[in-house]
């Protein structure tokens, strides 16, 4: 099986939402889901589970701890040296999120996020009766771009952290040193806990350099939470499973408050499918890749010959393209008229933060073959 392979049978037969939710007639854009067939050895290993009858309670403690793999893993690829005690498993990252919020910040209190931004930092707030106060990105020389002066006067008393993502999800920007160092430097006047969520580190496009937030000095790191997770890199969604660098003992031990049980605890599948993700699929990243970027440029030339009135910036990483469709006005607005028309189901932009009003996200991990159908469709149904 290759990347390109389409199996429309096996994709609507899945269990997950993303093929489910919406009828047989619709091509789904939305969930971060991939419609590609996981690494064979991750796919081996749920046979060989199903086969032993393997499913019973996991044995955490077991050899090759997932925080051991995690930290080679961060010193091979991204020369990040963490040391394995700082790290401490979640169920997933929109937990950690929800951690955020809720650990460092009282009711009324909230965090600063640059928008538009993956929609449950905002429920993480909603949910929890903080505040989380949006931050628009502009577009400047066709780029997204935080905009920090706007951002150091947004923040007041009751900001107690900074939330962003980076890779960043939807935009695709992969921040550069001297933004991150503009945001380390709010985060240090202001005093602010920064958590980082950095899931889609492995998906960064040519020309474009992940760096972990708190690598950029002692001060940033120990005011620092970082999360990842193997899910979004190797399409492992279901399998539940983050993990979380606390850039201090305090972070760490403000955690450790939080009774254990409440946290969750971990199906069987997840700690050992991103132990050998992380451990030994690293060739199914280098095919990987390099198909989503010919994805994102497959995109862009049909955007800008098809659907020129679509303002859309090439992301430089992860595999999102977000869609200002604000010059077509169209009725109902975009995530409902291209479900309707066009039947295609696409993240509706609003849940993204205010600036989404008349965007959507498409999820371009998919064959090409099934790219060009959703876009065939999406242009189609303007063109009527
Ligand atoms: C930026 C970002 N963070 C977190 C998540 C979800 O991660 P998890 O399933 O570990 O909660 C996603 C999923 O798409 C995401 O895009």
């Amino acid at each position: 099986m290759s990347f390109d392979t389409v199996d429309l049978a096996r994709l609507r037969g899945l269990s997950g939402g993303k093929w489910r939710r919406y009828g047989d007639d619709v091509l789904p854009a939305w969930v971060a889901d991939m419609d590609f067939l996981q690494a064979q050895p991750l796919r081996d290993y749920v046979a060989r589970a199903a086969a032993t009858g393997d499913l019973g309670y996991p044995f955490k403690e077991g050899p090759e701890p997932l925080e051991q793999v995690f930290a080679e893993r961060a010193m091979r690829r991204y020369g990040w040296r963490i040391e394995p005690e700082r790290i401490e498993l979640l169920i997933d990252v929109v937990q950690g999120l929800y951690l955020g919020f809720d650990m460092f910040c009282e009711p009324g209190q909230g965090g600063i996020i640059p928008t538009p931004i993956y929609p449950n930092f905002l429920s993480a707030a909603a949910d929890t009766g903080r505040r989380a106060i949006q931050c628009p990105m502009v577009v400047q020389d066709g780029r997204f771009l935080i905009d920090f002066d706007a951002m150091a006067a947004a923040i007041d008393d009751g900001t107690r952290v900074l939330m962003f993502c980076n890779p960043h999800n939807p935009t695709g920007r992969v921040f550069e040193r001297g933004e991150l160092e503009a945001l380390a430097d709010i985060a240090l006047r202001h005093d602010l806990v920064v958590i980082a969520d950095e899931i889609f580190a492995d998906v960064v496009y040519e020309g474009h350099e992940y760096i972990p937030f708190e690598t950029l000095g002692p001060d940033i790191r120990a005011r620092t939470i970082t999360y990842h997770s193997a899910t979004k890199t190797f399409n492992l969604g279901g399998t539940r499973v983050a993990v979380a660098v606390f850039g201090s003992e305090a972070l760490r031990k403000r955690f450790k408050e939080v009774p254990g049980r409440l946290l969750g605890g971990h199906n069987c599948l997840g700690i050992p499918l991103s132990r050998i993700a992380w451990r030994d699929c690293d060739d199914w990243i280098t095919g990987l890749v390099p198909y989503l970027q010919a994805n994102r440029d497959f995109i862009t030339e049909f955007l800008a010959s098809r659907m020129p009135a679509v303002r859309y910036v090439p992301p430089e990483a992860a595999y999102f393209a977000w869609m200002d469709c604000s010059e077509l006005d169209l009725p109902g607005g975009p995530y409902e008229y291209f479900l309707e028309h066009a039947q295609v189901a696409l993240s509706n932009g609003p849940d993204f933060g205010k600036i989404g009003k008349h965007c959507v996200r498409l999820n371009y991990a998919t064959p090409r073959a099934l790219l060009e159908q959703i876009l065939e469709r999406l242009a189609g149904s303007i063109e009527k």
